[in-house]
């Protein structure tokens, strides 16, 4: 059985000094759990974090992952940062498309389609962020929307076989406590499915992210076609990400 995904994205949460004191306090519990061969773990600190925790959990099996990339491979971007440079970094994955980034930082589908291009060339598996707002969620636009963020990202890694991750994350549900009924789940999933099948030669996974809890991980059982979580504030706190982890294997 293929292990369980759980990806930690810490945001810009934790300060550099504060992700080093969660990996040096948790080691030993983080080294034992990352051993458990039914999950693979990734820890997404802020940028400059990544060197350094790369270092310190070089002992243990988390995966180290950026939560952004810029579309771009090199050259005059001030303030971005390249596929190449988060790989010497130490990065195995990168979230790419995450909705604040859309939201705030204005990247669109086809920056999240180069920047994903790049990082597979990379050997750097994306977790490529798609979902629906609120609005789109009311007014049943849904799937068009979903396929409307993936259309770039699939046509232009047609021709790799690299793996990657889609992270199916409602808008309306990050951070808010709320989170999809099942049955919405399944066909979401169902419909992500089938594009990939069609198109991506490669290996890929789908998560779920928005307000996964120790109180809500349960509910995501028994759903065909999820291979993990990606979890935003919960991971901040290792005995709830522990618990999650223990529930959502
Ligand atoms: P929360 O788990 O805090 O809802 O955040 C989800 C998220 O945005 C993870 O990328």
């Amino acid at each position: 059985m293929q292990p369980t995904l759980f990806i930690a994205n810490w945001k810009m949460q934790k300060s550099v000094t504060q992700s080093v004191e969660f990996c040096s306090a948790h080691f030993e519990s983080l080294k034992v759990l990352s051993a458990d061969t039914a999950i693979d773990l990734v820890i997404c600190p802020s940028f400059p974090a990544l060197l350094i925790l790369n270092e310190m959990l070089a002992d243990t099996m988390v995966h180290i992952g950026a939560q952004h990339c810029s579309p771009h491979e090199s050259g005059a971007y001030t303030g971005q940062v390249s596929a190449e440079s988060l790989k010497e970094a130490g990065c195995t994955y990168s979230i790419v498309g995450h909705s604040e980034q859309r939201m705030y930082n204005g990247v669109t589908d086809q920056d999240v389609a180069n920047a994903a291009n790049h990082l597979c060339q990379n050997k750097i598996e994306p977790i490529i962020c798609i979902g629906e707002t609120k609005q789109e969620f009311e007014n049943n636009t849904a799937f068009s929307v979903l396929e409307k963020q993936l259309d770039p990202v699939l046509s232009i890694l047609k021709n790799t076989n690299q793996p990657i991750t889609i992270a199916y994350e409602p808008v309306w549900a990050i951070g808010t406590g709320t989170v999809p009924e099942n049955d919405y789940l399944t066909t979401v999933f169902k419909h992500i499915s089938a594009l990939l099948t069609k198109v991506h030669s490669g290996p890929w996974r789908i998560v779920y992210g928005g307000s996964v809890s120790e109180e809500t991980i349960a509910a995501f059982k028994n759903i065909p076609a999820l291979s993990g979580f990606l979890i935003g504030g919960a991971s901040l706190d290792f005995k709830k990400f522990e618990k999650i982890v223990s529930l959502g294997k």
